[in-house]
This record gives C-alpha cells, sequence and structure tokens, in this order.
C-alpha cells in the first residue's frame, strides 16, 4: 500500500493535492501532525483533517508527533482519521491509547523512532493495528533515509510472523522509487512518501512512478 505524505504538499493547496495523489492511485493519505514540542516542526491540527475529510473518501492515515497525544486521540478520531498512530516515546500509557482507539473505530498504530527498539512493542504488539517504523528522524519531509531501517524491517516482520498476528508494517521517511520494492522485500506493507511523491511538481504521476517502482 502507498501512503502519500502531504508534508511535502503546497499546504496553501492542500485539497488539490489529495485529489491529485487519490488520481494517482493512493491507498491511504498521510498526515503528519507536528506540535514544535515533540518534534522540531509545526504542522497542522484536527480542522484541517476535518477538512481533508471532506476532500477525499482515501482513508487519513493521522501520524501524531505531538506530546501528550493521548489527550488529543479524539479529537482527530472526531476528525475523521481512520488510521492513528502514535509514539511510544510520547505516550506513557500506550496500552490505553491504543484501546481507546479501537474502541473509537480507529485503526491503531505504534510508532518507532529510529533509536527506539522493537523491544518497547513487547506486549503491546498483539493490539495494534500496523507498526509505523520512522526511517528518518521525525519532524520534516526530504530526509535521507536510515539504512539500518531495512533490517529492522525484517526482524519485526519475524516477530509478527512468529505470534501468527496480521499487524501491518508502515515504513516512513527517505522512501521513494531506489528504495521501494528493497522495503517490501523486506516485509514493509504500507510505505509512506513525500518528498519521492511531491517533489517532481506532479504528484499523481508521483504515486504512479512509486507504484512502478515497487512491482
Ligand atoms: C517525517 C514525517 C514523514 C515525512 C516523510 O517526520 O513523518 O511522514 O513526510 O517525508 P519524506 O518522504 O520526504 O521523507
Ligand atoms: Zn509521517
Amino acid at each position: 500500500m502507498l501512503a502519500p505524505s502531504i508534508l511535502s504538499a503546497d499546504f496553501a493547496r492542500l485539497g488539490d493535492a489529495v485529489a491529485a495523489v487519490a488520481r494517482g492511485g493512493a491507498d491511504l493519505v498521510h498526515v503528519d501532525v507536528m506540535d514544535g514540542h515533540f518534534v522540531p516542526n509545526l504542522t497542522i491540527g484536527p480542522d484541517v483533517v476535518r477538512a481533508l475529510r471532506r476532500c477525499t473518501d482515501v482513508p487519513l492515515d493521522v501520524h501524531l508527533m505531538i506530546e501528550h497525544a493521548d489527550r488529543w486521540l479524539d479529537h482527530y478520531v472526531d476528525a475523521g482519521a481512520a488510521w492513528v498512530s502514535v509514539h511510544v516515546e510520547a505516550v506513557p500509557h500506550l496500552h490505553r491509547a491504543i484501546s481507546h482507539l479501537r474502541a473509537r473505530g480507529a485503526r491503531p498504530g505504534a510508532v518507532l523512532n529510529p533509536a527506539t527498539p522493537l523491544s518497547t512493542l513487547e506486549e503491546i504488539l498483539p493490539e495494534l493495528h500496523h507498526v509505523l517504523l520512522m526511517s528518518v528522524n521525525p519532524g520534516f519531509g526530504g530526509q535521507k533515509f536510515i539504512a539500518s531501517t531495512l533490517d529492522k524491517i525484517r526482524r519485526l516482520r519475524a516477530m509478527v510472523r512468529e505470534r501468527g498476528l496480521s499487524t501491518l508494517i508502515e515504513v516512513d521517511g527517505g522512501v521513494g522509487p531506489g528504495n521501494a520494492r528493497a522495503l517490501l522485500e523486506a516485509g514493509a506493507d504500507v510505505l509512506v512518501a513525500g518528498n519521492a511523491v511531491f517533489a517532481g511538481g506532479d504528484p499523481e504521476q508521483g504515486v504512479r512512478a512509486l507504484r512502478a517502482a515497487c512491482a
């Protein structure tokens, strides 16, 4: 599955960006929520998610890079988020947050920063719809893919398989046509891509090119 990240879109024309990636065949639209505290950048909040929800039928994959994410879950679910991902580094009561999201009808995921080990998922893994592995340090688009993530994907794929789970593995940061296929072969199910989709100026074609690189 492909989840274009609108972080690299023109923020004055987000509706057009979402329509373009939908035409290109996006499976999800990845929405990066940053608070200027958990990460050194500030983006959008629930009102923009609600506005995007009205623009498209493609499910919104909301990545919360915020402190006290647990206080904001209902705001994003109410705004129309289909998938909601919370960083294990930002939520002390992760089980409560994940259970709450599931009870609200959202698809809950946990996110790991590059330096956070897979062992932090040991107890929570069966409760997760997906795990989002960061392959850059979160905060900005257009960063270089951290190569060690490939092995992390393989090890997570093995964990999921050994436990007989169906948890999806999503990868975010520095993803593009050059590494998409290798990421899928390592065991990723969902690829997030911002710069690779938007930098060329034609995001519809950007999604198609990424899809072609996966084949
Ligand atoms: C980074 C965000 C990513 C970002 C990826 O903090 O979580 O979703 O948009 O952008 P690229 O694909 O440009 O690395
Ligand atoms: Zn993201």
